[in-house]
């Protein structure tokens, strides 16, 4: 296995370690990041994807949507949108607000977002994509990035070209997710186009898609030979995965995570996100929607999921979590040998991913 590196600059912008996390709509905001931060590695977090026109009309809860703490630096404000006055616009207030990057969204496969021409839709229109980037990079004097798959389908991987453009157009950086827009989800992991996009530009790449753990984030650079990688979905799964990849990365040993852990990590999430959504209703649909993935880290976690998402309250939730990790412990401890009428500690079931 060839030697990967383990940071990187966008300018005068380091990111140490190379490992992100990526924008999540629904997912990173303000509570999710701190989450992030108190486990500690990453070496950039992006925002969930902010609309342009809603930064530039002030709508409250766009906002609240691009708000970050002081010691969240260095963090990346994701835009989308598809016209050039707009994200320009939207460009501005993110750099005032202190973006140490300004990230443009070209890689969002969902319907709502394509309609417009936003996301990857622009995938195909690449003149409309280098007018757009074009009116961002005028816009702003900070470090601009561009987010994308690798074409619209697969016999249509662009993704080279595209990010070439970005690069002459004047983007500092591009991340490329494996899949294409087609593959929504699914698709058969391809990272030659990664690789690809890396060998054609001089601007640093990082590669992203089902990136889990230090294997996976070494494979990865080591066969794109990309500059840093992105972490999604894993980091939702396992957000102590930023960490425990930066310590092996230091020649440390693995970080092993046990049931205590995780039940302080899932409750004080859920104490934040009640404070944070200031009612029950919002902050529940939102501990469910993160415990869908979290728990696919946990033994028996297909059974703290369903039992999390069949709650009818935030209490219930905090009760059935309470109860899970007390038998997780005991089986850890030896104590039990099937706490959980025999069920099989491995968590098997399809997780259900959004189309974002
Ligand atoms: C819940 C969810 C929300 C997402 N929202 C965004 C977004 O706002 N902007 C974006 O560029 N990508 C978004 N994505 C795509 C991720 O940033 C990432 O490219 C993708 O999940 C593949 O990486 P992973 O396998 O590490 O999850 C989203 C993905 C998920 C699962």
């Amino acid at each position: 296995m060839p030697a990967v590196p383990h940071e990187l600059f966008v300018r005068d912008v380091r990111i140490a370690p190379n490992l992100v996390l990526a924008p999540m709509e629904g997912v990173t905001d303000l509570t999710f990041r701190r989450l992030i931060r108190q486990i500690g590695g990453p070496g950039l977090v992006f925002t969930e994807f902010i609309p342009a026109e809603g930064l530039r009309r002030d709508i409250r809860k766009v906002r609240e949507m691009v708000a970050f703490d002081e010691d969240e630096h260095p963090i990346a404000v994701q835009l989308y949108g598809r016209s050039a006055a707009a994200l320009a616009e939207g460009a501005k207030i993110a750099e005032d607000l202190g973006a140490d990057i300004v990230d443009f969204n070209m890689g969002c496969p969902s319907k709502k977002v394509c309609a417009h021409s936003g996301g990857s839709a622009l995938l195909k229109e690449p003149e409309i994509a280098r007018e757009l980037v074009r009116a961002i990079r005028g816009a702003i004097k900070a470090p601009f990035s561009v987010k994308m798959r690798t074409g619209w389908d697969p016999s249509h991987k662009n993704a080279p070209e595209i990010a070439w453009m970005c690069q002459e157009e004047g983007a500092e950086m591009v991340t490329v997710h494996w899949r294409t827009r087609a593959d929504l989800y699914g698709g058969v992991r391809e990272l030659d186009t990664i690789a690809e996009v890396k060998r054609r530009l001089r601007i640093p790449v990082l590669a992203n898609g089902d990136i889990v753990d230090y294997d996976s984030a070494v494979d990865t650079l080591a066969r794109t030979g990309a500059d840093g990688v992105m972490i999604g979905r894993g980091a939702i799964k396992n957000p102590w995965v930023f960490k425990q990849v930066a310590a092996r990365f230091r020649g440390e040993a693995s970080i092993e995570v046990d049931a205590h852990e995780r039940e302080q990590v899932m409750l004080g999430y859920f104490a934040s996100i009640r404070d944070r959504f200031g009612h029950d209703k919002g902050a529940l649909g939102r501990f469910k929607k993160i415990s869908k993935y979290f728990t696919h880290g946990v033994p028996y976690g297909s059974l703290l999921r369903v039992a999390v998402l069949h709650s009818h309250s935030a209490d219930e939730a905090i009760g059935v979590v309470r109860e899970f990790f007390d038998r997780l412990r005991r089986w850890e401890a030896g104590e039990e040998p099937h706490p959980f009428n025999g069920a099989s500690p491995e968590d098997a079931s399809p997780s259900e991913e959004s189309a974002a």
